[in-house]
């Protein structure tokens, strides 16, 4: 029996500055689409895996996130009073079991490859899940999920993975596949934010990982890589050739890049539209302006 996934990694020690000024006092993660923050979709996802332990690497300004995932006593107090049930029920989402969230912080941003380090002894010698919490992904089978059901066939280190317009492979991290299986690929090589032309395909990682221990070692005296940062590619890299080996899986559902403005508007309107009590009146304004916007032109 494989060991189960039952912890996961959020690193959320990033400033944001792609959002300020609104990031200056509200930690990106704790900016809403709709009326949940980034955070609660990451950790919804990682729930319905079967995640029981939630460990976010934070820094300095993410008050605003342990305080979220908190009880507010005279919050719920104020509202049992006025008999607000139903809000009261959506305050459950944020309740963490005692102990099962932890918080550690890095020090100095040195990279997503450091960030995950960080919480090395809290995951000890277990695989574990890592989500990006920038990417949000729309799906009927939450994306982790999907992962962890590959993950008990083949076990070895999987990343999720998803086709790019070429001209945006220098974003991300590259896949080269030995083996295309279809929703699954076996990767013989990775590439953190390869140069123009230089990227070995169009197949990106996208922010969830399901890892083995051994990458946390490898991490323990990892150089610099893309950016002068140290880079999770290059350590998940370095299992190319060990028995596990590594994955890439085409998962089914919409990625949007919520670490970007265009990405993030996106989502809203997306996970707005999806919902009953705002679609109506959404859409009908949605249709006005671009009717307005086409007139004008
Ligand atoms: C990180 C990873 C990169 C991955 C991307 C997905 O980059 O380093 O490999 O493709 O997330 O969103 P970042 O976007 O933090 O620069």
């Amino acid at each position: 029996m494989r060991r189960k996934v039952t912890k996961a990694i959020f690193p959320v020690a990033g400033m944001g500055t792609r959002f300020l000024p609104a990031t200056k006092s509200v930690p990106k993660e704790i900016m809403t689409l709709v009326d949940r923050p980034l955070v609660q979709y990451a950790i919804d996802e990682a729930r319905a895996a079967g995640i029981k332990e939630f460990i976010f690497v934070t820094s300095r300004g993410k008050n605003a996130l342990e305080d979220y995932f908190d009880h507010a006593p005279v919050l719920e107090q104020e509202l049992r009073k006025k008999g607000k049930d139903d809000l009261l029920e959506v305050l459950k989402q944020t309740y963490m079991d005692s102990g099962a969230i932890a918080y550690i912080r890095q020090h100095q941003a040195l990279g997503l490859g450091h960030a995950v380090w960080c919480a090395r002894r809290l995951i000890a010698n277990e695989p574990f899940a890592v989500i990006l919490p920038d990417d949000v992904i729309a799906a009927e089978k939450p994306c982790l999920q999907q992962m962890v059901e590959a993950y008990e066939e083949t076990g070895g280190n999987m990343v999720a993975a998803m086709e790019v317009p070429p001209e945006m492979a220098s974003s991300y991290g590259i896949l080269d596949v030995s083996e295309d299986m279809g929703s699954l690929a076996k990767v013989k090589g990775m590439v953190e934010k390869p140069k123009k032309g230089e990227a070995p395909s169009n197949l990106a990682v996208i922010g969830r990982y399901i890892l083995t221990p051994s990458v946390l070692k490898t991490l323990n005296h990892m150089k610099a890589g893309a950016g002068g940062e140290i880079q999770l590619t290059d350590a998940i890299a370095n299992e190319i050739d060990s028995e596990a080996g590594v994955y890439g899986m085409r998962f089914r559902g919409q990625r949007f890049d919520c670490g970007s403005k265009a990405g993030f508007l996106q989502a809203t309107v997306a996970f707005a539209m999806a919902r009953e009590d705002l679609r109506d009146d959404l859409e009908s304004f949605l249709r006005e302006i671009v009717q307005v916007d086409k007139a004008a032109q």
